[in-house]
């Protein structure tokens, strides 16, 4: 198919639109990326970045230095429209994990008047089952004229932040339209910058295979979970215990953890269970599994604090996955937070991937914390703390989430 260049909107400059608007930019094609963020904007246009992600600095700046990328507050026409915006979720009608779409549908009542006949609508942000139909409803509602002249597809994003630029070219792409013709036109764009397959599907299918694929990884975690409690019961080593089963040719069972974080794993799950509740037995219990974790290492702490009288306690890591500072859903920033106010003892936390104005209470740093505390609470395996010096810990009540201090 001939390289066709196109004027694409992109809305929402975030992890997913940010890296997606720019390579599209350095592609040859005329990107406007639309945030509701001024500062946001403010910052792209100068050639810089809001986010941390390795090289997508230098990205963004050849980028907007080719006069290709420009991110405003306000869409215009285009030919193609990307939609990458939080796909979070809130209580609804008593249903606390109802998936929250009102940022997708801001961003589509925002792109109505400027749609035209054949264009392309792409919703990339991770959404329940019938999204991509909510979308094409807004704008045949607002555009009546244009009901059945525009194409609609999900294109779901599976990148790992931290490889988010590798993984953009390099990853499978899972291409779902409401019609063949928008799967077409979808696939000749993402053949601009990606090297892995592309795979078409209907809408509905490629919003639930996204969803699969962190229920996936949530069930098979939680697992994990069970078994360390399992463990922690009957006085076994849970991780040689997973070391030697995984030694059969056909089990992989992955690690246990303080419980599950992050704004994919421990979200898209609830999306699935909204959609099917009475079905969606196995993912639900996943879901709680992992979510009682914290609440279980707390106990812990608790029951080993009762033989100190005034316990120090060393709090090792809070982002939700080793070596990065993302403290979305962390399971550890919740543990500490409820250490805080638990009175079990004087909490010390460390975290050397986050700077204190991150965080509303002090962070203390990792010689401080060896040092002081009765009790270690290790709970993100940053590369820092597999470096402890078991002289250091020999002394201590120690509590490892992850295995590192073994
Ligand atoms: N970050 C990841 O690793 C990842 C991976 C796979 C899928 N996803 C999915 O991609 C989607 C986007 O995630 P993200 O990490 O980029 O989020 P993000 O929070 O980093 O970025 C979203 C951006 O959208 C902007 N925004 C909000 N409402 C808007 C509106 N009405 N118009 C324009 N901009 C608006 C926000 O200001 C923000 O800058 C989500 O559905 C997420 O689940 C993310």
């Amino acid at each position: 198919m001939a390289r066709e260049l196109q004027k694409i909107v992109v809305m929402g400059l975030g992890y997913i639109g940010l890296p997606t608007a720019s390579m599209l930019a350095t592609k040859g094609h005329q990107v406007l990326g639309v945030d509701v963020n001024a500062k946001a904007v403010e910052t792209i246009n100068s050639g810089r970045i809001h986010i941390v992600e390795p090289d997508l600095d230098i990205l963004v700046r050849s980028a907007v230095n080719s006069g290709n990328l420009r991110a405003s507050l306000t869409p215009e026409e285009g030919d193609t429209f990307i939609i990458a915006v939080p796909t979070p979720f809130k209580e609804v009608d008593g249903n606390p994990k109802a998936p929250d779409l009102s940022y997708v549908e801001a961003a589509t009542r925002a792109i109505v008047p400027f749609v035209k006949e054949d264009d392309l609508v792409i919703l990339e942000s991770t959404s329940p089952v019938g999204t991509t139909e909510v979308i094409a409803k807004i704008i045949t509602e607002g555009r009546p004229e244009l009901a059945g002249k525009v194409h609609f597809v999900h294109c779901p994003e599976r990148v790992l932040p931290g490889h988010i630029l590798r993984e953009l070219v390099d990853n499978d792409r899972i291409i779902g339209g409401t019609t063949k013709a928008g799967v077409s036109k979808a696939k000749a764009l993402y053949k601009t910058f990606c090297n892995g397959a592309i795979l078409e599907t209907d809408s509905r299918t490629a919003e639930l295979s996204k969803l699969v694929e962190n229920s996936f990884r949530d069930v098979n975690i939680a697992f994990a979970n069970e078994l360390s409690v399992i463990c922690d019961r009957l006085g076994i080593n849970v991780w040689e215990t997973i070391a030697l089963a995984n030694r059969h040719p056909r089990v992989n069972i992955l690690q246990p953890g303080p419980g599950v974080g992050g704004h994919c794993i421990a979200v898209d799950p609830w999306f699935i269970v909204s959609s099917a509740p009475q079905e969606a037995r196995l993912i639900r219990t996943a879901r709680e599994v992992n979510d009682a974790k914290p609440h279980w290492v707390i106990e812990k702490v608790r029951a080993k604090a009762q033989r100190f009288k005034d316990p120090v306690i060393g709090c090792l890591g809070l982002a939700f996955k080793a070596n990065i500072d993302d403290l979305r859903e962390s399971p550890s920033m919740e543990i500490v937070e409820q250490l805080l106010h638990s009175g079990i003892g004087k909490i010390m936390a460390c975290e050397p991937n986050v700077s204190q104005d991150k965080v509303k209470f002090p962070l203390h740093g990792l010689k401080d914390v060896l040092k002081e505390a009765d009790i270690l609470l290790l709970l993100v395996d940053h590369d820092e703390f597999k470096d402890i010096d078991p002289q250091v810990t020999k002394d201590k009540v120690v509590i490892d989430t992850k295995g590192v201090l073994r």
